[in-house]
């Protein structure tokens, strides 16, 4: 991987890929093995992805691994995604240090377990340093929570005496959690389902949107290799208009 940090290595595909990691359930369904199998395999398929995405140029992974809304799951299955957080940092904290990836969790700490709260800030504070390549994990997080947490510490400061300027889309953008990493350039949502459910409310204003329809514990290189494909043949406007095609640039032949 190339030394450049995260946020200015060049690169001429997307930057930063958010993942909305969906269809463990259904691929254990139709195996005929618990949904725990099917999040397991989901964690195989996490560590082929990180691992292959920066030879695609990629510099940043936002992964989505439980949401808000997620604790309506039966206390069983909550407790096995709660598990699987436990194991895989475990298991590959040195690894991601090691490899130059900076690890940062997304979303509210309020209502984890304390000994994930350890584990998470454990993983956020031995990879603080590291700028070669940026790992997001969405965990107990929601988009509109986010931007409400933002908004209420932009009240905060009002009321400490601190906000200097007027709340503003730069300063209420520096109150989220993903405040510091670079631009959200395309979202993806695999298992054919078609919806942010609560993901990067914010950061999803001009990304790119990709559904792919293979079930997530399938997920891998192929799969960044198509969502690089279908990026580069969108054309980004960021509201402006298309550049005008070479062809049709002088409409008349003066000479
Ligand atoms: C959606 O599949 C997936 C999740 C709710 C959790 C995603 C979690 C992982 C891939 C495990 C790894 C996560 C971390 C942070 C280590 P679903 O259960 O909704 O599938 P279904 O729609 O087919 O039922």
């Amino acid at each position: 991987m190339p030394a450049e940090p995260f946020h200015t290595a060049p690169t001429d595909g997307p930057r930063h890929v958010a993942l909305i990691m969906d269809g463990n359930g259904r691929w254990a369904e139709a195996r005929g093995v618990p949904r725990a199998m099917g999040h397991r395999e989901g964690v195989q398929a996490l560590k082929r992805t990180v691992e292959a995405a920066p030879r695609f140029g990629i510099r940043c992974l936002t992964v989505f691994g439980f949401s808000t809304e997620n604790w309506s799951r039966p206390a069983e299955e909550v407790s096995d995604l709660m598990g699987l957080v436990r194991s895989y940092v475990t298991s590959d904290l040195k690894r991601l240090e090691r490899a130059g990836v900076r690890v940062r969790v997304l979303g509210r700490r309020a209502g984890l377990p304390a000994d994930i709260i350890a584990i998470i800030d454990k993983a956020e504070a031995t990879t603080a340093h590291n700028e070669k390549f940026l790992l997001q994990v969405a965990f107990n997080y929601g988009g509109r929570a986010d931007i409400v947490d933002a908004a209420q510490r932009h009240v905060d400061a009002v009321l400490a005496g601190q906000a200097t300027g007027p709340l503003d889309e730069e300063s209420l953008g520096l109150g989220l959690s993903t405040a510091g990493a670079p631009p959200v350039d395309v979202i993806v949502r695999t298992s054919g389902e078609q919806r942010l459910s609560n993901f990067l409310l914010w950061e999803a204003a001009y990304a790119e949107l990709v559904y792919q329809n293979v079930l997530w514990p399938d997920y891998g290189a192929d799969g960044l290799a198509d969502v690089i494909e279908q990026y580069r043949n969108r054309d980004r406007r960021f509201g402006g208009r298309a550049a005008p095609a070479e062809a049709a640039a002088p409409a008349l032949a003066v000479g």
